[in-house]
């Protein structure tokens, strides 16, 4: 069948083009915002008499009826059509005649694709953010619950200084906070409509570009319809802050995975949310927190393909552009999908604060307050820093622990060492004296919970 675009060209495609050019296989998740999209066009027509009223009614009748059946399974996709935008034309002209003819009056496909998919992106936008807050508030709850168990703080994945726990994951928070914030910015420039650029330079007729972006829900219009057709940098700024979003998911996931470990032990994933073995009956695999850390790559090549996509076309619409669409789509889904699990797997999550203490005692996580110590005595820090050092030496060569050694061992160090040494290297102690701002302090770590949870209240 001749194409509806069949004009100085034949419209009688090779079969193995007509499918190399079809979108239709993955644009069909559009059909919603193609509709909307084309209803308040055709609004917008009728009102600036550009086709009569009685027109645009049918328009918008016969449009509401094709997005009903679709949803209620009545009218199918025909995935032999080009894309959804000449799919829903096409459906429509075939049920109300000519009249259905008329909807692509000042319009083009090329500011219809921008417009649906910035639609589709702004929905997936509030989706994501509503699902980063549910994450921030698990974090949060689990923060307050295990703010007073004391584990290892790391560098280098070594053992560096005591930290609660609840410190631990409220650094996690505070990452996915500002993606929250990534997030309302980059809806701020997804939320400019492009309708009303037609094909690249604007239209002869009087059209009213502030209606449609107002009856559809943006905060403007954009100022160039040759940049309206051409710009894909809210793709390029959606895949970002999503690769952003899946780097914190899966530092996490490692952590998570790690912590789950038989060498650490410090928590236990819910079995809802782990796998067994198809051999080793032991097993207790934390599958989903892998699957979030493999699937960063995919959300990583979404966005180098964009890019990739985007870095030579000249302006204003190629048909590369097309491209963009699978890789929002694969990035937003997965997004979406990591998120919704990882904040389940949070929720149910427990910890072991005993075990978490064991492996604090150990490691001479203490050796910076025994430092700190002689300079409250005084001293320099780099000098007390070196005798801390020496102290840490004799006590691995005699295979010794600071709180073993008996207090003339420390006196033949430094003069200065008397009982309290003891209670200033506590876990308990080193944790609590920590209080400066954003430091691991229990007092510390209640104010940080309190201020999440009062940003939450905000947006
Ligand atoms: N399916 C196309 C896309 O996704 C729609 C725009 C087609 N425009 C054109 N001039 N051929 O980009």
């Amino acid at each position: 069948m001749a194409k509806m675009w069949a004009g100085r060209n034949e419209g009688i495609t090779d079969k193995l083009a007509d499918d190399f050019n079809s979108s239709i296989s993955f644009d069909c998740k559009m059909y919603k915002q193609d509709i909307e999209g084309s209803i308040a066009h055709a609004m917008m027509l009728g009102l600036k008499g550009i086709i009569s009223k009685a027109d645009s009614e049918v328009i918008i009748d016969g449009l509401s009826q094709i997005l009903t059946d679709l949803e209620n399974g009545s009218l199918k996709i025909d995935y032999n059509a080009e894309d959804i935008h000449m799919f829903v034309e096409q459906v429509l002209t075939e049920r109300i005649g000519e009249v259905g003819k008329k909807l692509h009056t000042a319009r083009s496909r090329n500011d219809q694709v921008a417009l649906d998919l910035r639609m589709y992106l702004k929905e997936q936008l509030t989706c994501i953010k509503s699902l980063l807050r549910e994450l921030v508030k698990a974090i949060v709850n689990k923060a307050e619950q295990y703010k007073l168990s004391v584990m290892p703080g790391y560098t280098h994945l070594q053992r560096a200084q005591p930290i609660s726990f609840g410190h631990q994951l409220l650094a996690y928070a505070s990452m996915f906070m500002r993606d929250i914030e990534r997030v309302n910015d980059c809806y701020k420039r997804t939320n400019v409509s492009p309708i009303g650029s037609c094909a690249l330079a604007g239209t002869t007729y009087e059209t009213d570009r502030e209606f449609e972006a107002k009856k559809l829900g943006f905060a403007s219009v954009c100022i160039n319809s040759i940049d309206g057709v051409s710009d894909r940098d809210f793709c390029v700024e959606f895949l970002s802050v999503a690769s952003t979003i899946m780097m914190h998911l899966s530092r996490f996931s490692e952590e998570l995975i790690l912590w789950s470990s038989w060498e650490f032990k410090f928590i236990t994933l819910a079995d809802e949310y782990t796998t067994g073995s198809s051999i080793m009956p032991q097993k207790k695999n934390s599958d989903m927190a892998e699957l979030c850390r493999g699937k960063t790559g995919r959300v990583y090549g979404d966005l180098i393909s964009i890019l990739t996509v985007l870095k030579g076309l000249p302006l204003a619409y190629n048909k590369d552009m097309q491209e963009d669409k699978e890789s929002v789509f694969d990035g937003a889904e997965t997004v979406i999908k990591c998120l919704e699990i990882f904040a389940k797997m949070i929720e149910t999550l427990t910890a072991h604060p005993e075990n978490m203490k064991k492996a604090a005692s150990e490691g001479f996580i203490n050796a910076t307050d025994l430092a700190d110590y002689l300079v409250k005595k005084g001293m320099a820090f780099r000098s007390a820093y070196k005798i801390a050092g020496s102290i840490v030496k004799k006590c691995i060569a005699e295979n010794k622990t600071l709180e073993t050694l008996t207090i003339d061992e420390y006196k033949e160090f430094d003069a200065s060492f008397e009982e309290d040494i003891y209670n200033a290297i506590d876990l308990n102690t080193c944790v609590e004296k920590r209080s400066s701002q954003g430091g691991t302090s229990f007092s510390s770590v209640e104010k940080q919970i309190s201020i999440i949870r009062e940003l939450l209240k905000n947006d």
